[in-house]
């Protein structure tokens, strides 16, 4: 059975007080490691080492947002790999399609990302998924497997055991609108027989694919209870500790203590 995965992404939102209270809020209510859901909070990069210390000895882990695909040097407004762990970061995540659409990044680039995270030791949440209009032409598994193609060109196998996939259809990101269970399920599914045709049945069998795209408290559960649903990336509503907080609980009770 996979341990479920619930992460909050906080984007570029929150200010010192208000993440500080999450944070605390949240290391609060999850004191110690839960053995059938593991948490993680991802602040902007300016909150990372507060929030560590918000988090410390508690059942939460730190994650970046995104990090550099060089090596500490003269890259003006970047952050390595080392930094991160430097600060407590366990995880990164790559590959947004914010960073995709927004910033430009490249399958290409996610890559060099994704190796240079897991050389350092992060473990990375690598985040695909499609457009509306792809998803309108029927090219949902095809842009899946592009940019899984892509996104894990030269990762190995070994490595492959410290990426966690979180698939976020661009129209459910910040719209309202979540994918049905069975849409999920159904995309999850096919990333699934990527990963074992690309790699092999064990380590597809092992692998988290988290959902994300309007996760909220009131449709958690029926997401996460989809057999190839193994978790989620939260974004809007992981900025409040009433949000957030119920859809770490409805993980903690499909996988009890
Ligand atoms: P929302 O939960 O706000 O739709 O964001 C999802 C997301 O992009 C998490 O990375």
């Amino acid at each position: 059975m996979r341990r479920l995965f619930v992460a909050g992404n906080w984007k570029m939102n929150l200010v010192r007080e208000t993440g500080l209270a999450l944070a605390s809020g949240l290391a609060q209510a999850c004191p110690k490691s839960h053995p059938g859901v593991q948490v993680v909070v991802c602040p902007p990069f300016p909150y990372l080492v507060p929030v560590a210390g918000a988090i410390a000895n508690s059942g939460v882990e730190l994650g970046g947002q995104n990090c550099s695909a060089e090596k500490p040097g003269a890259f003006t407004g970047e952050i390595a790999t080392a930094m991160l762990q430097d600060v407590g970061c366990q995880w990164v995540i790559l590959g947004h399609s914010e960073r995709r659409t927004l910033y430009g990044e490249t399958d290409a680039l996610v890559a060099r990302k994704t190796a240079t995270a897991l050389a350092s030791g992060l473990s990375v949440i690598l985040c695909v998924g499609e457009t509306l209009a792809e998803r309108q032409a029927n090219q949902t598994d095809a842009v899946l497997d592009r940019q899984m193609a892509g996104s894990l060109e030269g990762i190995s196998a070994s490595d492959l055991s410290r990426v966690v996939i979180a698939y976020e259809p661009v129209w459910a990101i910040g719209t309202g609108l979540t994918a049905t269970a069975e849409q999920a399920e159904s995309a999850h599914a096919h990333l699934r027989k990527w990963l074992s045709v690309r790699y092999n049945a064990g380590l597809a069998d092992s692998t988290r694919i988290l959902y994300g795209g309007s996760v909220k408290p009131q449709n958690a559960k029926s997401l996460m209870e989809q057999p190839n649903v193994d978790g989620a990336l939260v974004g809007g509503a992981c900025l409040k500790l009433d949000d957030f907080l119920p859809i770490v609980r409805a993980a903690q009770e499909l996988r009890p203590a």
